[in-house]
């Protein structure tokens, strides 16, 4: 029976006693710096209702085919305002950015304020991780995805949703950031091929990638049916892996999923 998922003591309690004491200084992150996703959060979380909504039901509906399979209980990284953990059923979020963990939480999931890089939770307290488009914002995402791989039970499952580089909705986005976008000028995107290595490198073994959002950017008419595979000119690609018994950098790269 993996332990019970809850953050290290520590943390919990600066992150509670910090929400507490001083919450207008909330939208610094545990080093000082503020999260840039604090000031753009009210917009952020806009989006999923306007302009982001087939997208996001999309999105949504690419992971659907899997969470059967996925080992309970869950957390997603970077759980931002929750969107994505309600419409999935994440019981469990950490974020730096304490306006959206604020928005997470009257979401009903149960966020905590920290960094994926951080050893927040105990060893083994996860069935599956999710990390949807958030590894292209954290600082180390091969920090991050080792402590996935540390808080993940044996044979525990991590699920990235990601806009990948070279795809045209990674193109439009990599354009945003070249112009200074307020968030986009934070996000480092991956190509297929750099995250299926950091997961090697992490200890994990890529077992499906799932690829959708095939409609351009400022053409998405309708919610679109997700297709097996990475196809490269799908905007959004799911990558399901899987925990090996193994955490080792030297791990044959596996690539059994390409089509
Ligand atoms: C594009 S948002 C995605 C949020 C949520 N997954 C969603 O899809 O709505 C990226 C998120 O990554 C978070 N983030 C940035 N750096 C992070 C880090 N080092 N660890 C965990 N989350 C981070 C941001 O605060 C933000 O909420």
């Amino acid at each position: 029976m993996a332990n019970m998922a809850k953050p290290n003591e520590g943390e919990w309690m600066s992150s509670t006693s910090y929400r507490t004491r001083q919450p207008n200084t909330g939208t610094r992150r545990n080093n000082g710096e503020v999260s840039p996703f604090d000031d753009v959060a009210l917009e952020y979380d806009a989006w999923f209702e306007g302009e982001g909504k087939l997208i996001f039901a999309t999105e949504v509906r690419a992971f659907e085919g899997l969470l059967s399979s996925l080992p309970k209980p869950w957390l997603e990284i970077g759980v931002g305002s929750g969107r994505f953990a309600q419409a999935l059923g994440i019981e469990n979020g950490v974020d730096p950015s304490f306006k959206l963990v604020k928005m997470a939480r009257r979401r009903g999931i149960t966020a905590f304020l920290g960094r994926g890089e951080q050893e927040l939770f105990d060893e083994e307290s996860f069935g599956t991780v999710f990390l949807i488009v958030t590894l292209c914002f954290v600082d180390s995402p091969l920090a991050v995805l080792k402590q996935a791989y540390r808080v993940l039970v044996p044979h525990g499952k991590i699920a990235l949703g990601l806009v990948l580089r070279g795809s045209p909705w990674g193109k439009f986005y990599q354009q945003k950031k070249k112009q200074g976008h307020r968030f986009y000028k934070y996000a480092t995107f991956y190509t297929c091929r750099d995250v299926v290595r950091l997961l090697v490198r992490a200890g994990f073994l890529v077992e499906k990638v799932i690829s959708t959002l095939f409609q351009e950017p400022g053409k998405v008419h309708r919610v679109e049916e997700p297709r097996e595979g990475h196809l490269p000119n799908a905007g959004f690609t799911v990558i399901l892996a899987g925990k090996q018994g193994v955490n080792t950098e030297t791990t044959k790269e596996d690539e059994s999923w390409r089509q």
